[in-house]
């Protein structure tokens, strides 16, 4: 097992025995009656899909398993946005508060309810039907968290065409790629997005990302911040143009009806390769999944004000700020801008003002929260929350205390929700107000979710015996369809190493109690502030600087964002590893993916060790980024290359 990364974390997750049994009077209010366990799964699932979710057609069958092939709801036709929308407006919700959206500038805000997001949505989807857009037709949506983003994704839900959101960090070459990895044919974007103050370009990212993807021949631009674009005759419009003059009746746009198996959208996600993977999901599974979900982990009543504060460019917000959310018919809270513009207090503010019930994040921010003290927080009220939740990476107890203490008061239960983009939904989770809850664990598999830790051999570990490879054994509803293309990576990446599981690239154990520990990612992929990366994209995008001869990427621990990326770089001949060249290279790669890809350190060697094969020994670099004793080393060709670079390495500090 390759957690060396985080082995202080796991220590202290070793070392952990703290536990909160659920507070009485909120185990009598929850939504998780005592027994729930208990339930048949199927059961239960062909009921939520049911009674939670509205059908053209009712389905007939629940699932059908042909490993690993799965499909739910069969034979049953839905719509996304009727279920997010039109059914809540029709059911005498249309007063309800769908989104309470905070602009990043201070005193930008808007309440929209549910009968301002139909109207919203009908128009935009008038608007892109006029441009051509329809059943069926691909489109790239790159959009910061403003509220054309959810009424983009809902009106081509109403359309009926599939989509692929790339979040508004990743760079041309990462826009470009997956628009035409997937052939969209339309873009949807803005002119910038606000950030910490200052407006961060979309647009002529936009612009380089279609020269390099061909099918895109339309694109629509939401003005946000009023920065001057390039627009070209033909290809680009203002969404102003498209949108605003649209009939908003919703008889005149009417929802498509879908195939519960219909492709709903794309999530393209890091994985061991360079080339990230095009993960698909449907439509009517999906969306049972996540608002089954939703209502239970956050215990979400009629009144609940909700707020996930991830976004909507990950899978996290598609299914949790989104689809989940509106399928439910809660009011959300969406924040367009950082934590800590204009200051640090900003996220207590917007809980004290929404009187937010729920929060939802990840644990990078709850660290960065914890670094700046409890000063800013201790002058609000945050009095109104009742659920604390995390998802993304391994929750360190003393962050998990910190949250539970200090942002919920010593009384709400914290949820560590653990799930990939491939699950769609939460798969292992404490369920508020009957679970005992344990810092640093997740705790249970959610209903009809049969996860288990196997050894190398396929044999499952049992409970309270040590670590292995987090599998799951039978299909959840959410869960993904396959990769864009590429059947072959899928059977080979998820289904492969053990003949009747899907292999999540987790490492875990299971306690005596029988409850779940995620310890990180056991393959090439890194987990940087809750951001899914492959070593060997960043090493591909270091390499492909002209004076790059050799890269090798591996991730360090640390405090704040989890894991820190390292970059072991050989130089050409004739290049110097000055500061600049340095400073060089860290833009490069934030050019080539995104500033998340950033490294935290790059280290200049004159050779990297490789093992007599030819391969590099990322395990002894990382010993080294690590700080720790070397481990073995009989098997390098040269022997006296990882000493260089170990002193390389401390001089540099
Ligand atoms: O390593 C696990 C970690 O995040 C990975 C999935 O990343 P991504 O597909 O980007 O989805 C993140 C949001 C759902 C997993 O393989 N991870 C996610 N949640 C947790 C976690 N690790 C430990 N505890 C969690 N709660």
């Amino acid at each position: 097992m390759a957690q060396d990364g985080q082995s202080q974390n796991i220590d202290a997750l070793m070392a952990e025995s703290r536990t909160y049994p659920p507070d009485p009077a909120f185990t009598e209010q929850a939504n998780a009656k005592p027994g729930f366990y208990d339930q048949d799964p199927d059961e239960f699932w062909e009921r939520e899909g049911r009674e939670r979710l509205s059908w053209f057609t009712d389905f007939t069958t629940l699932k059908e398993w042909d490993r690993p092939y799965a499909k739910w709801y069969l034979g049953g036709k839905l719509n996304a946005c009727y279920n997010c929308v039109d059914r809540h407006v029709e059911n005498g919700l249309g007063d309800k508060v769908a989104y309470y959206w905070e602009g990043e500038p201070v005193d930008d805000r808007l309440t929209i309810t549910y009968a301002d997001l139909q109207s919203r949505v009908v128009k935009a989807a008038n608007g892109f039907k006029s441009l051509g857009i329809g059943k069926g037709t691909k489109v790239a949506v790159y959009l910061g968290m403003i509220p054309e983003a959810p009424v983009t994704l809902l009106a081509l839900a109403r359309l009926g065409a599939p989509f692929t959101f790339v979040f508004g960090g990743f760079s041309a070459t990462a826009l470009g790629s997956r628009m035409q990895e997937m052939e969209c044919e339309y873009l949807i974007t803005q002119d910038a997005a606000n950030r910490r103050g200052k407006p961060g370009a979309l647009k002529p990212t936009a612009d380089e990302a279609m020269d390099m993807a061909p099918t895109v021949k339309t694109c629509v631009t939401v003005n946000r911040t009023g920065t001057e674009v390039e627009m070209k005759d033909g290809r680009d419009h203002w969404w102003s143009d498209v949108v605003d003059g649209q009939d908003d009746d919703p008889k005149s746009c009417p929802c498509e009806p879908m195939d519960s198996e219909d492709l709903f959208f794309l999530m393209f996600s890091s994985g061991t390769t360079g080339k990230p993977k095009g993960i698909l999901h449907t439509t009517a599974g999906y969306l049972a999944g996540t608002s089954t979900t939703h209502h239970y982990v956050f215990d979400i009543k009629p009144d609940t004000v909700y707020w996930c504060a991830a976004d909507i460019g990950w899978i996290t917000g598609h299914s949790y700020i989104v689809f989940g959310p509106l399928v439910n018919a809660t009011t959300s809270v969406m924040y367009e801008g950082t934590p800590d513009f204009p200051d640090k207090s900003r996220w207590w503010e917007i809980i004290e003002r929404y009187k937010v019930n729920v929060l939802y994040t990840a644990p990078t921010t709850i660290r960065t929260h914890m670094k700046w003290g409890t000063e800013a927080l201790q002058k609000h009220d945050l009095s109104s929350l009742k659920v604390l939740g995390s998802v993304g990476e391994p929750i360190n107890p003393e962050a998990w205390i910190w949250y539970r203490d200090n942002v919920g008061g010593g009384k709400c239960p914290v949820v560590d929700t653990w799930w990939q983009t491939e699950n769609g939904m939460i798969l292992v989770t404490p369920l508020p107000g009957l679970t005992t809850l344990k810092p640093g664990s997740a705790t249970h598999p959610f209903i009809g979710v049969k996860a288990a830790v196997y050894d190398e051999a396929g044999k499952e570990i049992p409970a309270g015996e040590g670590a292995g490879y987090m599998v799951i054994k039978e299909p959840w509803p959410a869960m993904f369809r396959g990769l864009l293309n590429d059947d072959e990576r899928f059977k080979q990446t998820y289904w492969s190493q053990f003949s009747d599981a899907y292999l999540a690239g987790d490492g875990a154990r299971v306690d005596g109690d029988g409850d779940f520990w995620m310890m990180g990612r056991i393959d090439d992929v890194m987990n940087v502030s809750g951001h899914r990366l492959s070593t060997i994209e960043i090493e591909s995008a270091l390499v492909s600087h002209p004076d790059v001869a050799q890269a090798a990427v591996v991730s360090r621990a640390d405090a704040t964002t989890g894991q820190a990326i390292v970059a072991y770089v050989t130089l050409k001949d004739g290049a110097d590893g000055s500061t600049e060249k340095l400073a060089e290279l860290r833009e490069h790669v934030g050019k080539e993916i995104g500033p998340i890809a950033k490294p935290a350190n790059v280290v200049f060697a004159d050779s990297l060790p490789m093992t007599r094969s030819g391969k590099i020994m990322r395990r002894l670099l990382k010993d080294v980024a690590e700080n720790r004793a070397l481990g073995d080393t009989t098997t390098l060709a040269d022997p006296s290359v990882v000493n260089e670079i170990k002193q390389r390495a401390e001089s540099d500090k």
